[in-house]
């Protein structure tokens, strides 16, 4: 969809509810992958708010990305489980071997993001790629993660 369709239909659906902001921003980023800067002011226009508002939400919340993410997202648990299993090293690894840091795109490939749980403790650390979870992953299994989105 466009920016302004996926806007328009977020809207439409979570406006009238209470506290509809996250809402709304949730089903733009799974509409388009990403909230787009368009989209803010129509947002916040919909629900009386400063445009300031809705930037600020955006930014505080990891969740939610202001560009396009790569074909593939490799999401690795930063929260206090998976650090105590090793996790800082994995994304270290990670950052490594996609030479980048988090957050941003190699060539539209693969975007590498950091995120605060992934419900997956018992197993951690843990790692989702593409919203499949990966449980006790050390640094050969996510090269051979890596290698199957490079296919
Ligand atoms: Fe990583 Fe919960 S802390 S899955």
């Amino acid at each position: 969809p466009t920016t302004r369709a996926a806007v328009e239909e977020a809207i439409a659906l979570h406006a009238r509810r209470p506290g509809p902001l996250l809402p709304i921003l949730h089903e733009v980023q799974d509409a388009l992958g990403y909230v787009p800067e368009g989209a803010v002011a129509p947002i916040a226009a919909a629900l009386n708010v400063s445009r300031a508002d809705v930037h600020g939400v955006v930014s505080f919340y990891h969740h939610f990305r202001k560009r396009p993410p790569g074909r593939h997202v490799l999401q690795v648990c930063a929260a206090e489980a998976c650090q105590a299993m090793g996790a800082r090293a994995l994304q270290a690894h990670a950052e490594r071997v996609l030479g980048m840091r988090h957050g941003t795109t190699a060539d539209g490939a693969i975007t590498l993001e950091p995120v605060y749980c992934l419900g997956n403790c018992a197993l951690s650390p843990a790692v989702m790629l593409d919203g499949a979870l990966h449980g006790r992953v050390d640094p050969e299994r996510l090269d051979r993660l890596i290698d199957a989105c490079r296919g």
